[in-house]
């Protein structure tokens, strides 16, 4: 089988969304229909159960890095951490402030939500300008953590997010690309 085709099939683009002109790549639809959903999901597990790719825990981004990390982090049973928008983490934490079209946004993790020296497999939806994974990734090494990899199901190759994320030294796994 074709994952990369398949999985292509059932992600869904909504014209003009959130704005006009954009073209959203809606991972719903993969979630939904529970074959397409484990068809994904052991994607990632196939990959991180391989030698030497298991990580000491994995961390999802907000919010659709949660539904994806979570379920990854228990089959490779190992945790899971939260990096979350603002002002929702509940304890101390670290936060790291990143430019968006329009603005800014900070992202948070909790401080003791790794240990120096683990390894993390961070863990999103869609990597578009990257700056969500590089501000996850900064986060995690603030805390003396190492990002082994980043993973996503979608990039969107042409908003040049992953050439500088790769730039950057962090290796990516992505199953679909959208020009
Ligand atoms: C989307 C997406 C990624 C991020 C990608 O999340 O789920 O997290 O944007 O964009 P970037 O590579 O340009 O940073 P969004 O901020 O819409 O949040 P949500 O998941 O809470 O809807
Ligand atoms: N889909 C989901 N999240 C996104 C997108 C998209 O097309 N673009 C930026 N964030």
């Amino acid at each position: 089988m074709d994952t990369s085709a398949y999985l292509r099939n059932h992600i869904r683009t909504v014209p003009d969304w959130p704005a006009p002109g954009v073209q959203f790549r809606d991972i719903t639809p993969l979630l939904q229909d529970p074959q397409v959903f484990r068809v994904l999901i052991d994607a990632f597990v196939h990959r991180y159960m391989s030698r030497g790719m298991r990580p000491d825990v994995v961390a999802g981004l907000d919010a659709r890095g949660f539904i994806l990390g979570a379920v990854v982090a228990y089959e490779l049973n190992v945790g899971f951490v939260p990096i979350r928008k603002k002002g929702k983490l509940p304890f101390t934490t670290v936060e790291e402030t990143y430019e968006l079209e329009y603005g800014s946004a900070t992202v948070e993790l909790h401080t003791d939500a790794v240990k120096a020296g683990d390894r993390v497999l961070l863990i999103d939806d869609l990597i578009a300008t990257g700056g969500t994974m590089m501000a996850g990734k900064k986060l995690l090494e603030k805390l003396g953590a190492t990002v082994v990899e980043g993973a996503a199901i979608v990039d969107l190759p042409e908003l040049g997010g992953s050439g500088k994320l790769r730039a950057a030294g962090l290796p990516l796994f992505t199953l679909v690309d959208f020009e």
